[in-house]
């Protein structure tokens, strides 16, 4: 059998990590073998964003880079399809597995299915409802037409049931970026807080505050309905100067989307000038990892992250009107309250999270073993 697996963009690598050790571990059996490839969209490019990923993880090279690169979705949709489509006539898969909800997730999704093989979909049957997101927009089509839809968490069944897929086609196997983290928890643990944030300065020799555990923030943000609108984006920068960062360090790790849009809104100045408020580089797995063990709380519009931190117990802002993740939510015994970007709800919220401790908490099958699940549903599926 042969499968080709896809990855595009930095949350794609975390996830694919595990599936190709799965792989490895079967093929190390006596069973038949299992030929595979992994194909790179380029989607993420940049070394922090992208081959930093594969050196922290031990991915193996790409096997096939398709060099896809930055552009509107439309570009970057059609630019994967045609290189794509290109892999396949020449490969041939039996399988195409694609994780999560990114563009190379529905190009590579579409193309699969034009050419008639299977297609497998890792953390299938999330839902937004929210559909001027164009990961919503991303999740519906692949889990249109994948023939396995592997879901993370049970809610993700019944928003599949809901839409009318088969039985036959779903499979509950919980969250295959848990595996890398119980994989890599330890390694992270090891680490230290002041040498990750020296190392990953956006400026050179800028002088940090005290940094003490549980006695600092971490903020993430990416999405374009917080960083595009110099509205939006400008009040939320200065809550963030004016208030989190006035009470603790602040340490943000800014996504290239984020970093041009502080320039262009003329935002650089106040954020670099704050001395609590730290500005990084793009962090890799692991430093991100050990910064949200130890964090009073994250900020974040980031979906992985809610998840992490639903794990980890670290009380967790999110800087959106929806999720597709629900199961992380505060209501639902997660870690994280979505608080939008109004200022005003997110000043309360942010309160408010201040009181809470930490609280781990651990989903249904969200215990490390996930890939192997995957693998094993995709072995018994060929057999239909
Ligand atoms: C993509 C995903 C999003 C995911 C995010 C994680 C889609 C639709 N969105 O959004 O779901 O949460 O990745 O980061 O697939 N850029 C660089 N260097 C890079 C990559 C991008 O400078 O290595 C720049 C691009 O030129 C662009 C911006 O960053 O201006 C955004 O990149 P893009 O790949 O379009 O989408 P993301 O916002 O990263």
């Amino acid at each position: 059998m042969k499968i080709i697996s896809v990855v595009g963009a930095r949350p794609n690598f975390m996830k694919i990590a595990p599936f190709m050790r799965a792989i490895e571990k079967h093929n190390a059996g006596s069973g038949p073998k299992v030929e595979h490839l992994l194909v790179h969209t380029g989607q993420h490019y940049d070394y922090q964003m992208s081959q930093k990923f594969f050196d922290d993880l031990n991915i193996p090279p790409p096997d096939i880079h398709l060099g896809v690169g930055s552009g509107t979705h439309a570009e970057q949709v059609g630019n994967t399809m045609i290189a794509f489509e290109k892999v396949m006539l020449e490969e041939r898969p039996d399988w195409v597995v694609v994780v999560g909800d990114v563009n190379a997730t529905l190009a590579c999704s579409v193309t699969a299915k034009k050419q008639h093989a299977r297609c497998c979909h890792i953390e299938a049957g999330l839902r937004s409802r929210d559909w001027t997101m164009p990961e919503e927009i991303n999740r519906l089509v692949t889990d249109r037409l994948s023939d396995l839809l592997l879901t993370p968490d049970t809610l993700s069944i019944e928003n599949l049931r809901q839409e009318g897929v088969e039985e036959e086609k779903i499979g509950f196997v919980g969250n295959i970026m848990i595996d890398t983290l119980e994989e890599q928890r330890a390694r992270a643990a090891a680490l230290k807080i002041d040498e990750i944030v020296r190392q990953n300065l956006l400026v050179n020799g800028s002088t940090l505050p005290k940094i003490e555990e549980e006695k600092y923030a971490v903020m993430t943000l990416h999405r374009p309905s917080n960083v595009d609108y110099e509205e939006i984006f400008t009040a939320l920068v200065y809550f963030l100067t004016g208030e989190v960062a006035s009470d603790m360090p602040l340490f943000w790790p800014l996504h290239p989307r984020s970093q041009k849009r502080l320039k262009e809104f003329r935002l650089w100045d106040r954020v670099m000038e704050h001395p609590n408020l730290v500005l990084m580089q793009p962090i890799g797995y692991h430093d991100m990892l050990r910064l949200n063990m130890s964090a009073r709380l994250l900020l974040t519009d980031s979906g992985g992250l809610q998840e992490e931190c639903t794990i980890l117990g670290t009380p967790c802002l999110t800087l959106r009107w929806n999720t597709e993740r629900p199961i992380t939510l505060y209501e639902h015994g997660g870690a994280s309250v979505l608080v939008g970007n109004n200022v005003k709800r997110v000043q309360e919220e942010y309160r408010k999270a201040l009181q809470r401790k930490r609280n781990p908490v651990r989903p249904e099958l969200w215990d490390g073993h996930t890939a192997e699940r995957c693998l094993e549903a995709i072995l018994k599926a060929s057999e239909r």
